[in-house]
């Protein structure tokens, strides 16, 4: 089928999209950037509403009548194939209480933001990674085979498929070495991917991105926390030494180079998508405070991730190829960043709801009793 693509762009007039994960971080940005571009096109957001979907990530398109003429949100697992089949399967679906009149058409596109995304929960509970980011990766692939038309599929993968890169960049050709469940399951999935582009010609491309942070992050990641964690002057629990480094990419640059390679890669490609900023985490959780004008001092370093990446760098000469460059610089993303949690607080104290307690007990409570001040850590850097 690669090759057979629709006769117009997979974003604009007469496209649809079904945006697994849309009601997530990254998902959610994606879906809310096109949208808000009034191009005409429609989106079927499948998101099984986890702890980290919100649909209020998705209020600013529902809050416009036009833009939310053309979002059709379906709330199921991308593992269960009957859902699955009838969103991708055909052009309306009554069970997931679409209007007939509804502006959208058959499937162009797969775009795959959905998985159970933070390391540190696959480190305590690994079984649902593997459950979306294998079988659900599978069942997705089942089902555009099944479409019978060209429906063109991206798997929106992870930097963190190389493992720890001490030195250097990695390239797309890179043997993959993952570390933790997380990482390993993304593997898994790209590699379905790439098996079914083989064997049954699908037309299929992949996407590796760096640390991606931003508005509607969830407040589990390192930034969020931490921001949160600061505007209520409570310990920011800083794993082992704090100089892991990670290139940091704002959302928006991630999802716009997440559209550019649907429109633009090959089929069977992958393509890394690199940060603006290669950072040690001291230096970021230095940056963040700073513009909250928060204390040092609210800093605890404490008991290290069990193998904790040290480094992820990429190369993006592929995707630059291709015709794509960051916008954001690390500096203005993360004062937009910052600026957003100050101004957003019943998002992100809506989202410290739930499972938080006893997830945050299980990751921090142990770590912060044994955690020290960071100023005696750097006494002991320093000697
Ligand atoms: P997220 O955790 O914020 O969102 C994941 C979304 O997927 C949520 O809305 C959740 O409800 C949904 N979901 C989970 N399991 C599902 C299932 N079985 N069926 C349907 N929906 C399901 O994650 P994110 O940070 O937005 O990451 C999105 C994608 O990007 C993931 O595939 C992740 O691996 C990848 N990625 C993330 C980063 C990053 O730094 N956040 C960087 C590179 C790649
Ligand atoms: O690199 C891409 C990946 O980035 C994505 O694939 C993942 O979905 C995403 O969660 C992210 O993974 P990381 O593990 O790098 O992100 P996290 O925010 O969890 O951690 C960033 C760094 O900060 C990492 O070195 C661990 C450290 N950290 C994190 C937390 C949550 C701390 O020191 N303390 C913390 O409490």
């Amino acid at each position: 089928m690669s090759g057979d693509r629709p006769d117009h762009p997979l974003t604009g007039p007469n496209a649809h999209l079904v945006v697994t994960g849309g009601a997530g971080f990254i998902g959610s940005a994606f879906v809310r950037d096109i949208l808000a571009r009034h191009d005409g096109t429609t989106i079927t957001v499948l998101d099984k509403l986890t702890y980290a979907g919100n649909r209020a990530n998705l209020a600013p398109v529902e809050l416009d009548p036009e833009q939310a003429a053309r979002l059709r949100f379906v709330a199921g697992d991308i593992a269960d194939p009957a859902i699955v089949g009838s969103v991708i399967g055909s052009a309306v679906d009554g069970e997931s209480g679409a209007a007939a009149d509804m502006p959208f058409g058959p499937v162009d596109a797969v775009v795959n933001f959905a998985a159970e995304s933070h390391v540190d929960r696959s480190i305590l509970d690994p079984e649902a990674f593997l459950r979306t980011g294998v079988i659900g990766v599978h069942v997705l692939l089942e089902a555009v085979r099944a479409a019978g038309r060209p429906i063109r599929y991206l798997q929106v993968s992870t930097d963190e498929v190389y493992g720890s890169v001490e030195s250097g960049r990695s390239v797309e050709s890179d043997p993959l070495a993952p570390r933790s469940p997380y990482s390993a399951a993304k593997a898994a999935g790209e590699l379905l991917v790439q098996s079914y582009v083989v064997t049954y010609g699908l037309d299929a491309v992949v996407t590796r991105g760096s640390n991606t942070y931003g508005p509607y992050h969830h407040p589990e990641k390192l930034i969020p926390l931490f921001v949160t964690n600061a505007i209520d002057d409570k310990p920011l629990p800083l794993y082992g030494d704090g100089l892991q480094e990670r290139d940091w990419l704002y959302v928006s640059d991630h999802a716009g180079a997440i559209e550019h390679v649907l429109r633009n890669g090959a089929s069977g490609e992958t393509y890394n998508i690199p940060g603006s900023a290669e950072m040690a985490n001291r230096d970021v959780v230095a940056a963040l405070l700073d513009r909250l004008g928060k204390p040092w001092s609210l800093v605890r370093t404490v008991p290290d991730r069990p193998g904790h990446d040290r480094r992820y760098a990429l190369d993006g000469s592929k995707l630059a190829a291709l015709g794509w460059r960051n916008r954001t610089s690390f500096v203005e993303g993360l004062a937009t960043t910052v600026d957003w949690y100050r101004t957003n607080e019943p998002w992100w104290r809506a989202a410290r709801s739930g499972d938080w307690d006893t997830y945050y007990e299980r990751q921090y409570g142990s770590r912060l009793a044994h955690g020290r001040a960071a100023a005696e850590i750097s006494a002991a850097t320093e000697a």
